[in-house]
């Protein structure tokens, strides 16, 4: 699992800034009337401390991303201490605690991707989806990231598209792999 660095916690209850507190899981774009998921998974996990990070996983896969009610749902069913869970949701990369579209787009931007046309692969991927890296586009259906190399330099310049890596890309090829994901798909607005 990926290590990130941790973005900015109150010391005093742990819970994310402003920031990434802005959009209420019941109002997000997977919200299901009459609660959230975390009872559903923690029970799976028999209430077990030490699956926390399986937990995160599980409950992230469901609504996308990580509100900071969740998290402190799930230290309040966990019983261990709201910053607890804050500092593991915020330590590795592959948690979000910002919502996320649909469909992730991830465009490397590594040494090896780099030198091999990375960055007009990003450009083409931020045309295409009116979004800069970094944005979820105002209808949640995509997000837009650059990391810097995913381990699998061979490929270069590497694209996953919903967790599936495309190696070699090209705009042609990014067109292909955006059509598949959502027919249709020309750019438009974005938002952060
Ligand atoms: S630099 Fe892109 S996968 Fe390593």
């Amino acid at each position: 699992m990926t290590q990130k660095r941790k973005p900015a916690v109150s010391g005093r209850t742990g819970r994310p800034t402003a920031r990434t507190a802005a959009v209420r899981p019941d109002k997000g774009p997977d919200a299901k009337p009459g609660g959230t998921p975390v009872r559903e998974v923690v029970a799976k996990y028999r209430g077990e401390k030490r699956a926390l990070i399986p937990i995160l996983q599980d409950v992230q896969e469901r609504l996308r991303w990580l509100p900071p009610e969740i998290l402190e749902e799930v230290a309040r069913e966990l019983g261990v201490p709201p910053a607890h869970v804050y500092s593991v949701a915020t330590f590795y990369r592959s948690f979000s605690l910002e919502p996320r579209g649909r469909h992730v787009c991830t465009v490397c931007m590594g040494t090896a991707c780099h030198v091999r046309g990375g960055a007009a692969v990003l450009e083409h991927f931020e045309r295409k989806l009116g979004l800069q890296a970094g944005q979820t586009s105002p209808d949640h259906e995509f997000t837009l990231e650059r990391v810097n190399c995913l381990g699998a330099c061979a490929l270069a310049p590497l694209a996953v598209v919903d967790g599936r890596y495309y190696g070699q890309m090209t705009e042609a090829k990014a067109n292909a792999v955006l059509e598949k994901v959502k027919p249709g798909r020309d750019g438009g607005g974005a938002s952060s």
